[in-house]
């Protein structure tokens, strides 16, 4: 059966942008139905049975769009699959693991979804905004260095989870009768 899904995500250089419309991408060819968008964009969850929503990290902290759409929508995600991920490291930290801020993880917590998935990030000349980032983008740290693999990889997995809840929304009876 094919779900609603809400790919929502803050961006603010364009890189986690295109790790959403990839995500999209890959549930769109496991035939959901896939909505890919600026979480400050989004009024409204309530057509959608799925939610996956992305931030790009600035000195460890969300994009302020996420954070407010987590808080704005806590109840109705409450009542649907959410998953969560966050892009920022570059260079050569481009695979550490990166923490929850602390509100996003209560808010991560009060919705009952499992802690944000990593992916690397982008920090390119040609991309960078802002004084800092232009600057940092010349150094050491500058590349892009998304996974795209990874990122489908991530993705499947969420379309095989998705599955596995229909066969269990379809046959709710099942544990019981065994
Ligand atoms: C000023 C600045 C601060 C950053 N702070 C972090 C950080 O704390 N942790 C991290 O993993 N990445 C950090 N990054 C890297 C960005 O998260 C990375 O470039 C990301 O891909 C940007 O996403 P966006 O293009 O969607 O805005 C920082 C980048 C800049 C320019």
């Amino acid at each position: 059966m094919s779900r609603k899904v809400l790919v929502a995500y803050a961006s603010k250089m364009g890189s986690t942008a295109e790790i959403a419309a990839a995500i999209g991408a890959e549930l769109r060819a496991a035939g959901h139905d896939v909505t890919v968008r600026d979480a400050a964009e989004i009024r409204s969850i309530t057509s959608y049975d799925a939610v996956v929503l992305g931030s790009a990290i600035y000195a460890r902290r969300w994009r302020p769009d996420a954070v407010r759409f987590l808080r704005r929508h806590v109840e109705e995600l409450r009542e649907r699959h959410v998953w969560l991920f966050h892009s920022g490291p570059v260079g050569p930290d481009k695979d550490e693991a990166q923490t929850m801020p602390p509100k996003v993880a209560r808010l991560a917590e009060k919705i009952g979804t499992s802690p944000a998935t990593t992916f690397a990030g982008r920090l390119e000349p040609a991309t960078a905004k802002g004084w800092l980032a232009r600057r940092l983008a010349r150094g050491d740290m500058a590349a892009d260095s998304r996974d795209w693999d990874k990122i489908a990889a991530w993705a499947d997995e969420i379309a095989i989870a998705m599955s596995a809840t229909e066969i269990a929304d379809q046959h709710p009876d099942d544990e019981e009768a065994y």
